[in-house]
């Protein structure tokens, strides 16, 4: 399956503190086996160290030796091998039984009486190789499959972020023609929640499903959501369903972003005294998520041009935000409101600036 090029640049380490049987065994892997990366190790106080540096694809391991045996060397390297594929080929003198058992069941992959076979030693060698060569393969293949799945991820969450806004704007057309306001208003919301100590995860669902809270208005007829005038009480009644319709439109979904986007539709025009709508919730009966909205929502409009007024400053908006606390807002919200004022300026003028270009 793997070439002999492969083979033979494999990592072999051989520990064992007889050096004539170093040199005898080096040079029957690399004359008859082909290998060309040997490393031996006469001292076994140095295995360790020598394993983490040098990086071997296959051990070779006399057990019987001074200061530390091949046992407590298989010891040391236990939880490293955990990790690691990292076979071992255990030899020794030693005849009997019990000790070929306790090396294999310390952790040697095989087991070689000395003096053995030069043929054999290769063969074992290569059949060990082969098991470790096999596992890197797999293992630079899932590496290889989990970063195409993050990858893909990332592609999926970016055009399901680009479907919402499109769709955010399609329903902010009639009225806003420049949509700059969802993305300002998106921003802001998640600044707020992050204000208000949500998770990284739950900040960008904000940011996401936040675009959608005036969704609702394409069921809003032409001539109240686009009449330059003030609306009857008639016609405010229906102007208010945009809430709900909005919520309807996003019922039954199962992902939690669309789900959030529901919440935040039905809920961003409720006030903290009870005085909001569509159902008149009081105090914390209301999403935070539905407050969060609301309070980035007025900021928006109020520093927003419109046919009626003049843009108000940041600092004019952040007043009348201040003055609606405990009325229209819950009072912790507009606490942390005005601590990240300066985040929501920046936010304005970044927008700004890149509409400009
Ligand atoms: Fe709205
Ligand atoms: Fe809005």
């Amino acid at each position: 399956m793997f070439s002999k090029e492969e083979f033979s640049k494999a990592k072999i380490l051989i520990i064992d503190d007889q050096k004539l049987h170093h040199l005898y065994l080096e040079k029957v892997l690399r004359d008859a086996g082909g290998f060309q990366n040997i490393r031996c190790l006469a001292d076994p106080l140095k295995a360790y160290s020598t394993v983490l540096e040098y990086n071997p694809d296959l051990i070779v391991l006399d057990i019987l030796l001074p200061q530390l045996d091949g046992f407590q060397i298989m010891e040391q390297l236990h939880s490293f091998r955990e990790r690691h594929y990292l076979p071992i080929l255990a030899v020794s003198a030693e005849q009997s039984t019990d000790f070929r058992l306790k090396a294999l069941r310390m952790g040697a992959t095989d087991f070689l009486h000395k003096p053995y076979e030069n043929a054999e030693i290769i063969f074992r060698i290569r059949n060990m190789l082969e098991m470790r060569l096999m596992h890197m393969t797999v293992e630079s293949q899932n590496r290889l499959l989990e970063e195409k799945v993050d990858e893909r991820t990332k592609e999926l969450k970016a055009s399901q972020i680009e479907i919402i806004r499109r769709l955010a704007q399609a329903a902010e057309f009639r009225d806003n023609e420049t949509g700059a306001h969802i993305i300002r208003m998106s921003h802001y919301c998640a600044r707020l929640a992050r204000a208000m100590g949500f998770s990284d995860q739950d900040v960008e669902l904000v940011l996401t499903a936040s675009p959608l809270h005036d969704i609702g208005k394409i069921g809003i007829p032409d001539s109240i959501l686009l009449k330059p005038a003030k609306l009857t009480v008639q016609e405010f009644e229906i102007m208010k369903t945009h809430t709900t319709i909005g919520a309807q439109l996003l019922t039954g979904a199962s992902s939690p972003v669309m789900k959030m986007a529901q919440t935040i539709a039905l809920s961003h025009h409720e006030n903290w005294d009870g005085t909001g709508y569509p159902k008149g919730l009081k105090g914390d009966e209301i999403p935070l998520v539905g407050q969060i909205c609301s309070v980035s929502d007025v900021f928006d409009a109020l520093i927003s041009e419109r046919p009626y007024k003049r843009p108000w400053t940041p600092q004019q908006a952040a007043q009348e935000i201040i003055s609606q606390k405990g009325k229209k807002f819950k009072p912790e919200l507009v606490d942390r409101f005005e601590l990240i004022l300066p985040e929501f300026i920046q936010i304005t003028q970044d927008c700004r600036n890149e509409s400009s270009q």
